[in-house]
């Protein structure tokens, strides 16, 4: 066996003169009138090897053989590249090796997917030999990053005083919102495990058993449709403490997130990061994750629609719906054909409408201005602080349907006009959100998790009025993405109990479901908080990937399967057998 004396990439001008063995992959390969150039490569880059018929004829018909990803070794000298032949650009571009041995470890067949960062082949082939997808690279860079971020993670921990402990997998579901995958029990038949949706109980049982501070870069496993940002599969970077306040946890995180991007970026991201309150979010940009890179900010105009003429403003107002709308900094260009299509954009989300006004230099135009008096149309003006040159859009609906629609249409017209700079960061945290929100069926249903502490001053509202409770819950948010979100938990038996009410689950439904907890209420639990970050998440971001399935060395594809492996796949009828299933 060869044994390598150095990496492909490692080789430099003062390792020249020495004699060098290397192993990797047949990269690149050029012959010229005789004399074979191959670039060998493995993880650490790659350097090139010199074939020189005058200097060693017996090899030059087996280099001839080589073909793009033989797996090689070779041993020769490192030399200068002649004159003119350098390449600044390469790590090992002012060195060549001039090989005097070579071994191939074995053969390869054509790649079905060509090892080069320019990959022309659809996503699902590079998933399936995503052994060969990695080799390139931007896909390996990609997961070593990966890797250095884990180890800052962990190191950033333990020098902040914090146990990792790993929790279970099989385990008990917890309600994170989404549907459980679940494991079928051999020993109890009928039984069943749910993988976890988070680790949420066992890091407060944690807090419980007295550990003070946790943290774990764990796999969370939750049924749900992806998106370009969700996998069901993913890694949270999980952390508890106790004895604390929610400002702890966000200098925590903060401090966490500038060695981050300090160590693996040599970029100096500026702490404490803004705060702002989740309605003033919603009302100013429809959304409790807002870009805040640009302005274009939504206004309500509830009030001036309701005193207009126009019947669809009046009637949404008085049916208790509300209205607002964005200026568009030089919109007023836009084509009936752009206007109509940015009106498909909200109609996506329910919006029956998308109402507008041009703003000119003789005052506002369009086809319902007339139902707006001289001093309607000042006030909307004034509003937006419209130029000539502007554009005003308007959605009328329930707020629900307003905020989704206009959040959609800013970042739409945003990425339209190119109003950002995608290289800037703009983290924030989005502060005191609602405890509870309206089911479909109206019921309330938390907004974070059950577990998540109401304001105190508050709880005397969870029996009258439980919407209007605050929560004592927090989302980092960086450039419209939440990064991650914890709270403040509930530490009290009787409060956990009055909040599960408010839930409809009562005393014995908790006891069956999450009885483990409430005794552990029982036994001294102390104050305590936390929250996750996707990891997932927070590399793409960091790297500026625009699909969560870049930063993931084996991820599920759009249709949540794993298509190298071949699963989820049928099993054996007598598997079926032993589980108890048919
Ligand atoms: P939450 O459900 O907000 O909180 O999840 C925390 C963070 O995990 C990431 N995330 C995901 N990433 C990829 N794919 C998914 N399907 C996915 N779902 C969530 C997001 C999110 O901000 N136990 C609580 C945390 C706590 O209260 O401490 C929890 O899981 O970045
Ligand atoms: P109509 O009265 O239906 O001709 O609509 C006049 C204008 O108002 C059109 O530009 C519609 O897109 C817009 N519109 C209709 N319903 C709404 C709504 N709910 N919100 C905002 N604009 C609307």
């Amino acid at each position: 066996m060869l044994k390598r004396t150095h990496y492909c990439g490692d080789l430099r001008a003062e390792n020249i003169g020495k004699q060098v063995t290397l192993c990797g992959w047949v990269w690149h390969g050029r012959d010229h009138g005789g004399v074979i150039f191959i670039d060998i490569r493995d993880r650490s880059g790659h350097s090139q090897l010199v074939f020189d018929p005058t200097e060693n004829p017996d090899l030059m018909s087996r280099a001839n053989e080589l073909r793009s990803e033989f797996c090689i070794g070779i041993t020769g000298t490192v030399r200068r590249r002649p004159e003119g032949t350098e390449n600044p650009k390469m790590p090992t571009g002012q060195i060549e090796i001039l090989v005097d041995s070579l071994f191939v470890f074995s053969e390869a067949e054509t790649p079905p997917v060509q090892v080069d960062d320019h990959v022309d082949v659809g996503e699902d082939v590079r998933l399936k030999y995503r052994f060969l997808d990695m080799r390139r690279p931007k896909m390996r860079n990609t997961i070593l990053f990966r890797s250095q971020a884990a180890n800052i993670v962990r190191n950033y921990f333990s020098q902040h005083g914090f146990v990792e402990v790993e929790t279970p997998v099989l385990s008990k579901s917890t309600p994170e919102g989404a549907r459980d995958f679940l494991v079928p029990s051999r020993i109890t038949p009928g039984e069943f495990f749910a993988l976890p949706q988070s680790p949420q109980l066992y890091k407060q049982l944690c807090m419980i058993g007295g550990l003070d501070r946790y943290f774990q870069i764990v796999k969370c496993f939750r049924d749900e449709d992806q998106r370009k940002d969700r996998q069901p599969e993913f890694t949270q970077i999980d952390v508890e403490m106790s004895f604390i306040t929610p400002e702890d946890i966000y200098a925590i995180m903060e401090g966490l997130v500038k060695t981050l991007w300090k160590d693996l970026l040599n970029v100096d991201v500026q702490i404490p990061f803004p705060r702002m309150n989740y309605w003033e979010s919603m009302e100013r940009f429809g959304i409790d994750r807002p870009d805040v890179r640009f302005a274009m900010e939504l206004r309500d105009i509830s009030d001036i629609g309701k005193e207009s003429e126009f019947k669809v403003f009046r009637s949404v107002v008085e049916n208790g719906g509300k209205i607002s709308g964005i200026c568009v900094k030089g919109g007023a260009s836009f084509s009936r054909k752009e206007i109509d299509d940015l009106t498909a954009e909200v109609a996506i989300f329910g919006a029956k409408g998308l109402a507008w006004m041009k703003v000119t230099e003789k005052g506002l135009e369009s086809n319902i201005v007339k139902f707006f008096s001289e001093g309607l149309q000042q006030k909307l003006m004034e509003r937006y602080q419209a130029e000539a040159g502007d554009l005003l859009l308007f959605v009328a609906d329930e707020k629900t349907i307003v905020y989704a629609s206009l959040a959609h249409l800013r970042l739409h017209i945003a990425e339209k006009l190119k109003l950002f700079d995608p290289n800037e960061n703009q983290f924030l945290w989005v502060v005191d959100f609602p405890m509870f929100e309206k089911d479909d069926q109206g019921n309330p249903t938390p907004l974070h998790h059950p577990f998540t502490s109401p304001y105190t001053e508050d709880l005397d509202l969870l029996e009258t009025d439980p919407l209007k409770i605050r929560s004592l819950a927090y989302d980092m948010v960086l450039n419209g993405t939440e990064i991650g979100g914890g709270s403040i938990r509930i530490h009290r038996r009787d409060v956990q109990s009055r909040v599960f009410k408010v839930l409809g689950i009562d005393e014995e439904k908790a006891q069956e479901k999450f009885g483990f907890l409430m005794d552990a209420f029982r036994f001294g639990a102390p104050p305590h908080g936390g929250l996750a970050f996707g990891f997932d998440r927070l590399i793409m971001l960091m790297l500026r990937e625009p699909n969560i399935r870049e930063v993931i060395v084996f991820p599920k594809n759009q249709r949540a399967q794993a298509v190298m492996e071949g699963a989820p796949s049928l099993v054996d009828e007598d598997q079926l057998k032993d589980l108890g299933l048919r």
